[in-house]
């Protein structure tokens, strides 16, 4: 058996997803770009029966992929099956992937019986392969499934011509040497077995996806599939940068390789965090903002003696620059091109001469401007395709009475200014925004982080609104706190008006994925 592992990417399909994880047309395209540089070797783009939305990414991300295979998920039922063709079959490697939910509990959604299930196997797998050579099936819930009924499903399957087999963990129920032990126990007991590639696909309900998938492929599997940052439903799925990493570090015990580039994995976890909403936890694994701080005083000293002491991999194994010095006011362009590729940011002339004049409007403000400041400022970008703009804002606050917006708001190119009083700054702010754009959104997560330190350090502000069963999640950062929130505000609100375009006025995309696999 091979010792290499492939890298099997969902961010824009089981990550994006998620609730309040939206994404643009663009922001997706420009992730799939990023999955393929850094070597992912599969990208699942989308479900492009859900929406014209997620077909469109799909297509595109296909027509532009490099090297990576792009992958399409569909349920087992030929609509769904050939639309994803019709969306990954521009790539210069496509897949088809294809799942059923197997377990008694999923059974019993669409009413099936288990010889139904698996004659709806055999149809919807050989469908497939007629459409495309490379298919992917998965038993939706297998940890959950009756082992007789798993192995039938998976030798099915393999009969009518799966590549891969997928054996998922959809509610993160399973354990390391269960885990293991499933797969290698599929891998001696179906005939044919040794013609695929089996796969793991882990969620981390009980925190123990990335020790899940790892187990898997001492178990036999040579694919995992996972997200960057661990994005996904619920608890989320493998992180990509874990399972990477610890690859990496302890080929010791775990001999395997992949073909990720893993200098890319900060800039990309940074990129994928700004655009799903979704900030990084500070202590969160190779990611975090401590994950290489060291504060204590054993901790700094024995650092500086040896760093291997406190590390068991170098920051810059995963992208992270070394601490430089902060730009100020009077750097130039020169210098702050030279920051920002080294912080994995490369601009174009055009990009670098707008962003200069935004980062000339921070280092007016802040006398010192950190890596941290300027990543903050990068991700703030407003897209192109936003509907509504944050034109000018001014506050009056404090003691002695309610406070007071002035807020223009451009919606859709036309330009309005309201005057709305709240409780507070921020409530004044978005009272004011909701006078200009009436939404019944309900405000779920309203959340300020400092990005560095001191009075003057921009604040980070994420905001997750949701309506009608779908939700979406924006951020901004400025050292003014209420813009910071204003822009957050709005910038939730575009993506929820992507969201609904997308979902039709009351459906959401998680309910067109588990229920209705029926033909
Ligand atoms: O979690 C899961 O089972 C899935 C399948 C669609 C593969 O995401
Ligand atoms: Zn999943």
């Amino acid at each position: 058996m091979s010792d290499h592992v492939l890298i099997f990417d969902t961010t824009l399909r089981d990550g994006e997803q998620s609730p309040g994880a939206t994404m643009t047309h663009d922001e997706k395209l420009e992730i799939a770009e990023m999955l393929d540089d850094m070597g992912v070797d599969i990208i699942e783009a989308g479900f492009p029966i859900a929406s014209e939305g997620d077909f469109a990414a799909v297509s595109e991300i296909a027509k532009r992929s490099k090297d990576a295979t792009i992958c399409g998920l569909s349920r087992a039922n030929f609509k769904d099956i050939d639309r994803c063709w019709e969306a990954v079959k521009h790539a210069q490697s496509p897949r088809i992937h294809t799942f059923i939910g197997t377990s008694p509990l999923h059974r019993a959604i669409p009413n099936l019986t288990m010889d139904e299930m698996a004659e709806r196997i055999h149809d919807c797998v050989t469908h497939a392969r007629n459409l495309c050579d490379n298919v992917q099936w998965s038993s939706m819930d297998a940890t959950r499934t009756e082992w007789e009924f798993l192995k039938r499903t998976v030798d099915i399957a393999i009969r009518a011509g799966a590549t891969t087999i997928n054996i998922p963990d959809t509610v993160g129920y399973t354990e390391p040497a269960e885990s293991a032990d499933l797969i290698r126990r599929l891998i001696a007991e179906v005939d044919g077995a040794d013609t695929v590639v089996f796969s793991t696909h882990c969620h981390n309900d009980l925190g123990m996806a990335t020790a899940n998938s790892l187990a898997a492929i001492k178990g036999g599997a040579r694919q995992i599939e996972c997200t960057i940052n661990g994005l996904g439903e619920r608890a989320g799925n493998t992180a990509l940068e874990e399972v990477v990493m610890a690859l990496k570090v302890r080929q010791d015990v775990m001999p395997y390789d992949t073909r990720i580039d893993t200098t890319r994995i900060m800039n990309i976890s940074r990129r994928v965090a700004t655009v799903s909403g979704f900030n990084v936890q500070f202590n969160k694994a190779i990611v975090g903002k401590n994950a290489f701080a060291h504060e204590s005083g054993i901790h700094q000293d024995g650092m500086l003696k040896n760093r291997e002491t406190f590390e068991v991999m170098r920051p810059e194994d995963v992208g992270l620059a070394g601490t430089s010095l902060p730009l100020g006011k009077h750097s130039g362009r020169a210098a702050l091109r030279a920051k920002l590729a080294e912080l994995g940011y490369d601009l174009g002339d055009n990009e670098l001469a707008d962003f200069f004049v935004r980062f000339k409007d921070l280092a007016d403000r802040k006398k010192e401007v950190f890596d941290d400041d300027l990543i903050a400022l990068v991700q703030t970008n407003e897209a192109a395709e936003d509907h509504l703009k944050l034109v000018a804002l001014r506050v009056v606050c404090g003691t002695g009475g309610p406070a007071e917006a002035v807020l223009s708001l451009s919606v859709d190119g036309a330009e309005t200014t309201v005057t709305e009083t709240g409780d507070g700054p921020v409530d004044a702010a978005f009272r004011a925004v909701r006078a200009i754009w009436p939404n019944a959104a309900r405000l779920e997560l309203y959340q300020v982080h400092a990005v560095t330190e001191g009075t003057d350090a921009q604040a980070t502000v994420s905001v997750r609104l949701s309506e009608d069963g779908r939700s979406a999640t924006g951020s901004s950062a400025d050292t003014d706190t209420v813009v910071a929130s204003v822009r957050a505000y709005v910038n939730a609100l575009n993506r929820l008006i992507v969201r609904r375009a997308k979902t039709g006025p009351n459906a959401d995309v998680k309910e067109i994925r588990y229920t209705d696999s029926g033909s």
